[in-house]
């Protein structure tokens, strides 16, 4: 394999949305050229918007044909909707040969089970992404803040860190990565928030929400450390905090997707909570109230 940008990696990314456009923009500002996009709707020039700099026009064009598959690559990013994955199985069972690193830039914690039945014997790079990113329409994408991950403390996480860190990316390689998931989630569950309420991050400004918000951040950090994550005990609090400090008009993917009537995230980022909750007896009264909401709406909007 291949190891640094002046050698050209192969990559391309499985769903050119916010995420997958800004992480496309980072490689091809690394000097990896047009880099191949596979979604479901054809589109190019795709530009991403950086609120502090210059935007970048994605020179690859998106391929929607199976036959238009070009593997084994290198490196694979995968940024689809979680709920997505099944549906965009067939492009990783064509595009991953035993060679290949998945480099999962999707919410939750559950990336290596997620993708696992569809990668054979590629390496799964589990990432967490920092950068707040929304599509504005299908071709133009703003990025609020530096394209920041974390990923686990593996040869492949600095392999990549190698490769997108002259992109202008920042790519934190944590031992502990599993805690990073977990302080990622909190956010994540939080977000709930704003789409019930249908309010951006403002929302957590009001003193009731952010009552309600820190009583489900402590909820999840218990699952969390039931699934061994460490914590700090006044996490709860500072995660509350950032985002009611954040930008007021600071959004959430999943609240983006519920302002169109899409389906929603809302297992991978709050069912989880119920489901490893009842594993370890960790009672989660407030995800089980707001998660059959969350579900109903991702059912059927209307
Ligand atoms: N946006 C953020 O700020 C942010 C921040 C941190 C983490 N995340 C996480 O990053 C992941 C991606 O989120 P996102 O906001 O980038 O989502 P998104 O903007 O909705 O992008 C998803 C992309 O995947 C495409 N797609 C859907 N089904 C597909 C399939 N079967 N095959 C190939 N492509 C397919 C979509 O195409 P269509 O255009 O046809 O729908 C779209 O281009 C999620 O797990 C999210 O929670 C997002």
């Amino acid at each position: 394999m291949t190891s640094t940008s002046e050698q050209r990696e192969r990559l391309a990314v499985v769903g050119p949305g916010a995420i997958g456009a800004t992480f496309a923009a980072v490689a091809q500002r690394a000097g990896m050229g047009a880099v191949p996009l596979y979604g479901r709707t054809a589109v190019g020039g795709i530009t991403v918007h950086p609120d502090d700099g210059d935007p970048v026009v994605l020179a690859g064009e998106v391929r929607t044909a199976p036959e238009h598959a070009r593997g084994p690559l290198d490196w694979l990013l995968l940024a689809v909707k979680v709920h997505q994955t099944p549906d965009a199985g067939h492009w990783l069972r064509s595009l991953c040969g035993p060679e290949t690193v998945v480099v999962v830039l999707q919410n939750g914690v559950e990336h290596r089970d997620r993708v696992a039945p569809y990668v054979g014997s590629a390496t799964v790079l589990p990432a967490v992404v920092w950068c707040p990113a929304e599509g504005l329409d299908r071709r133009t994408v703003r990025l609020r803040g530096v394209p920041e991950l974390t990923v686990p403390d593996e040869p492949a996480g600095h392999r990549l860190a190698e490769l997108l860190v002259p992109g202008g990316a920042q790519i934190h390689v944590r031992p502990d990565f599993h805690t990073e998931l977990w302080r990622k989630m909190t956010m994540n569950a939080l977000a709930a928030l704003m789409v019930l309420s249908g309010r951006r991050s403002g929302v957590f400004r009001r003193a009731d929400v952010r009552t309600l918000g820190l009583a489900l951040a402590r909820e999840c950090m218990a699952v969390a450390e039931a699934e061994g994550a460490r914590l700090d005990p006044a996490f709860a609090e500072q995660m509350v905090d950032r985002l009611a400090t954040m930008p007021p008009d600071m959004g959430s993917s999943i609240l983006f997707d519920r302002a169109a009537d899409r389906t929603l995230e809302w297992d991978a980022r709050n069912g989880v909570l119920c489901r490893l909750g009842a594993r370890h007896g960790v009672p989660t009264p407030i995800s089980d109230v707001l998660v059959p909401l969350l579900a109903a709406a991702s059912d059927d909007p209307n």
